[in-house]
């Protein structure tokens, strides 16, 4: 079985922080997002990764390479545009060929692996010619939605429904036989003009192909948004184990809390489950729980807490701050001078919330 990998798109959600850097390679606990999907398709025994990218591709493949950091063998599939899941799927063609695939988004994160359905999917003799993956979900108008018949057997998936007809919604890993380019053929864009993959799903039910339909208990999300980032993030640090590798200096330091070598921590409060990755200088401050500080940040007479600081960014006598997501060298500081205004640069399509 091979791997498509979905690391194009536009990332409109995600702006401004998507501006300058690909979805995929944001970080929660200090860790693209990207890397632990490969993490799960490489202990799930599938070796051969075709990676599908977009206007973010030179990012992407500095980050990845060949892919045998991972245990993987990486092929880049260039989207020109991000024309839909299906779309990116039917640019991946020739290089399927007629293998059997698992497509992953690589905006999602599905703790416990993918390794049991591969191994189910995987099986001699099966008869089903996909495979997807359904959680439930609080607000399924936002996903793509499963529907059964009364005997429990999916009938259709319908995207973004305004009336769902269950709380079940599509996880962004799918299973699929090499059948699913014939009902690629057959589908038509969608109103918002893409190749939807729930369409393709739809014509292999119709044309009579079996999909089978598991249930996942995990953890899992669609880290397309702010919210779900930050989720993302506090879910992941849940799961580290600390460990300090750099200096920490008249600090106190509770829970788990990874220190990475270079970073100096200087009396500071840090309460994990926390990540202050190499090279940060973090001094005067208190680093709450859910905190994820980049390599080579600089937080000075801050608090912070349940946040992600992306590399390189400054910030110095404010705080607290709580939900925040901070760019790539990003600088927030206390104005020392008059007026005692609020001044600010902000980038197209950001946020802020003052407190
Ligand atoms: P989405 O999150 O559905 O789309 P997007 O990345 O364009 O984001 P937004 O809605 O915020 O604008 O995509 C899911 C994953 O699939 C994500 O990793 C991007 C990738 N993708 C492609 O590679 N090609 C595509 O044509 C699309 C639509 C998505």
């Amino acid at each position: 079985m091979k791997a498509l990998v979905l690391a194009g798109g536009s990332g409109t959600r995600l702006r401004p922080i998507t501006h300058t850097a690909a979805k995929q390679l944001v970080p929660i606990a200090n860790r693209p997002i990207l890397f632990w999907a490969l993490d799960s398709i490489a202990e799930a025994g599938i070796r051969e990764v075709g990676m599908i990218v977009g206007h973010t591709k030179d990012e992407v493949r500095a980050a990845v390479g060949d892919g045998s950091a991972f245990g993987l063998s990486v092929t880049y599939l260039e989207q020109p545009q991000p024309l839909g899941l299906a779309h990116a799927v039917s640019v991946a063609r020739d290089w399927l060929g007629d293998d059997d695939f698992c497509m992953y988004l690589g905006d999602n994160v599905l703790l416990g692996g993918v390794a049991p359905f591969v191994e189910r999917f995987g099986r001699p003799g099966r008869s089903e010619d996909a495979l997807v993956l359904l959680a439930k979900v609080d607000d399924p108008t936002r996903f793509g939605v499963a529907e059964f018949d009364t005997e429990g057997r999916l009938v259709r998936l319908v995207e973004k429904p305004s009336v769902p007809p269950s709380d079940l919604a599509l996880v962004g890993v799918y299973f699929f036989s090499p059948a699913v380019h014939d009902a690629i053929s057959q589908i038509r864009p969608s109103a918002r003009g893409e190749l939807e993959i729930t369409d393709a799903i739809d014509a292999l039910i119709t044309s009579g192909r079996i999909v089978d339909a598991l249930a996942v208990d995990g953890f899992w999300k669609d880290l397309g948004d702010p919210e779900a980032l930050l989720a993302g993030n506090r879910f992941m640090l849940l799961g580290i184990e600390g460990s300090v590798e750099g200096t920490v200096v008249d600090s106190s330091v509770d829970g788990p809390v990874v220190v990475e070598p270079g970073a100096v921590v200087e009396r500071t409060v840090v309460r994990g489950p926390a990540t202050i990755g190499r090279g940060a200088r973090i001094v005067d401050a208190y680093v709450g729980p859910f905190s994820a500080i980049g390599p080579d940040c600089e937080l000075r007479a801050t608090e912070i807490q349940n946040s992600i600081v992306l590399a390189g960014a400054r910030i110095d006598g404010v705080g607290p701050l709580d939900g925040c997501i901070i760019g790539r060298s990003a600088v927030v500081e206390r104005r020392g001078h008059l007026p005692r205004a609020t001044s600010v640069v902000v980038g197209d399509h950001s946020r802020l919330e003052l407190a």
